[in-house]
């Protein structure tokens, strides 16, 4: 699927894979919302400590594998020994914690793709591999620029992306209100989508982002009474943790 094919709205996003029935960021939990027929699947990127991409959501180990600690201080070869199955359900024992090159190989243009690029990983000084360049080459190696989307919590990773392909679409993601000092950084950088908390969301700026060309994805709805909510507001999709629920509620 690529941003250029017909997209169904609301466009419903599988949130860190399918999240509320598998452990969230592996190939299993993307393969299951793929399943779950959602149309585009969110994950989270950061470092190694010898710099590979590889996607977790944390900073530290502890919540979603058996090891501890801060992930930057393990290499691939380390991280890859963990088990990031078990914690959720025994029976996913022996899940590992893919690379963002595993991740493209697997699902290969058959979903659409959100990369938030962590915070945590930006690195001010721009290095020859800085998370948000290698990111970026990644995509366009496994020729998959049309199906991804790239967003982050630091603007300065937006614009970099932009910086390296121009043709990029990018996502403007925002914890709180969309402040103006964010709004000014990014708005020549014409944004895709907006991608906020859900919780932030107005029906006026809802209209204000469309008046922009700018569609509207909040994040992370598992409630019917929020999504209907948000769909009456004219959101074009949302983030969810369980694909398969909002789909059969929606459609
Ligand atoms: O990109 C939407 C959402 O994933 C942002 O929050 O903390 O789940 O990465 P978080
Ligand atoms: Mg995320």
């Amino acid at each position: 699927m690529k941003f250029t094919s017909d997209l169904t709205s609301p466009l419903i996003i599988a949130h860190r894979g399918f999240r509320s029935k598998y452990p969230e960021n592996t190939l299993t939990a993307f393969e299951a919302a793929i399943d779950a027929g959602a149309k585009m699947i969110e994950l989270d990127v950061t470092l190694s400590k010898d710099r590979e991409v590889i996607v977790i959501h944390d900073d530290t180990l502890d919540r979603t594998t058996n090891g501890k600690g801060p992930v930057k201080k393990y290499s691939l070869a380390e991280l890859k020994r963990l088990d990031a199955g078990s914690w959720f359900d025994s029976s996913f024992k022996g899940e590992q914690i893919p690379t963002l090159g595993q991740v493209l190989d697997l699902i290969k243009n058959r979903i659409l793709l959100n990369i938030e690029i962590k915070k945590s990983a930006y690195e001010s000084d721009s290095p020859n591999d800085a998370i948000e360049k290698q990111v970026a080459g990644l995509v366009s190696m496994a020729g998959c620029l049309d199906s991804v989307l790239f967003s982050s919590f630091e603007p300065a990773i937006l614009k970099s992306i932009v910086k390296i392909e121009n043709r990029s679409r990018i996502a403007l993601l925002t914890e709180k209100p969309l402040a103006k000092k964010t709004w000014e950084f990014c708005k020549d950088l014409t944004p895709f989508s907006w991608n906020p908390d859900y919780r932030s969301v107005t029906e006026g700026r809802v209209q204000e982002m469309h008046g922009k060309n700018i569609r509207v994805f909040p994040y992370t709805v598992n409630s019917l009474s929020d999504a209907k909510r948000l769909v009456e507001m004219g959101v074009d999709g949302f983030f969810t943790d369980d694909p398969a629920l909002m789909i059969s509620l929606l459609f």
